[in-house]
């Protein structure tokens, strides 16, 4: 458990919420959900900063940028995260049940959002690891497919059980009384293996520079008139995806201007 052995009040600025879910996916990788206070307000794709309460008198909270993964509606907070060994707030974060209490900053922000894109046909999410976050929370949005008529989701992990999460959250919004008539026809998902046997092996910049990405979808490759991009992964899978997007000729977007890509890194790590 990890339950503080004292109660710190939270700071003014943050929530003290209680976690109500845990799931475990593999030794490095779970989700977890959490109460949501009823003022929380903020728009599916953005991030806030968690932690634990102190444990021990002295005991500075850690806190990190999550990505929320639930949309904006749902009335609890889903996060999804990576487990690193010796990590300042994941080692504690990783042994959290039902119950215990997570402090959440107020104010949720982030570039992932779909004002920060102009009007498109295709909105592509292209993720790696734990960025496939933000996404889950971005397919269950109504709004992305209000804007959009085809929503393209990659998912590249290291090993099949890492895509455990993306496979079993696209399958059930596919399924959903709520967003699933919508999604029917028009969510994809690319899940990809680049160091285990799997029907899709590949980093997905390979697959951008030698066409197997597009012939996967049965489509054309990326174009500016019509597709958006939404990049959200380590620091070097988003540089390799930013270069060959802008070497198509899109453009970086964000709040203040709306463009025709965005980035945004999976902050834990
Ligand atoms: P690879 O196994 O070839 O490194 P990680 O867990 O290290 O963040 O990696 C998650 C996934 O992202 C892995 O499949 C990894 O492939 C892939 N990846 C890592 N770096 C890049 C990159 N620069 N561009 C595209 N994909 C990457």
């Amino acid at each position: 458990m990890t339950a503080p052995s004292m109660t710190t009040p939270a700071p003014d600025n943050v929530f003290a919420e209680t976690v109500t879910e845990v799931e475990h996916y593999t030794d490095r990788l779970f989700r977890f959900r959490i109460t949501r206070p009823a003022s929380f307000r903020f728009r599916s794709g953005e991030f806030v900063m968690i932690g634990l309460p102190p444990r021990t008198e002295g005991d500075r909270p850690v806190f990190r940028a999550y990505s929320i993964a639930s949309p904006s509606w749902d009335d609890t907070i889903e996060f999804y995260s990576i487990k690193v060994p010796d990590g300042p707030l994941t080692e504690h974060l990783q042994k959290i049940q039902p119950g215990d209490t997570i402090w959440m900053r107020k104010k949720p922000t982030g570039t992932l959002v779909l004002d920060a894109l102009l009007p498109g046909k295709t909105l592509w999410m292209i993720s790696t690891g734990t960025g496939f976050a933000p996404f889950a929370s971005l397919v269950r949005d109504p709004e992305a497919y209000a804007k959009f008529e085809q929503i393209i989701v990659t998912h590249t992990c290291r090993n099949s059980d890492e895509l455990t999460y993306s496979k079993t959250l696209i399958n059930d919004v596919l399924n959903d009384p709520l967003v699933g008539e919508m999604a029917d026809g028009r969510l994809h998902l690319v899940a990809a293996t680049t160091q285990q046997d799997s029907p899709l092996m590949g980093r997905v910049t390979t697959m951008m520079d030698d066409g197997t990405l597009y012939e996967q979808l049965n489509r054309g490759p990326l174009d500016r008139a019509d597709d958006r991009v939404m990049i959200c992964g380590s620091m070097a899978m988003l540089k390799d995806v930013k270069d060959r997007v802008e070497a198509m000729g899109f453009v970086e977007g964000a709040n203040s201007a709306p463009g025709d890509f965005v980035v945004e890194r999976a902050f834990v790590d």
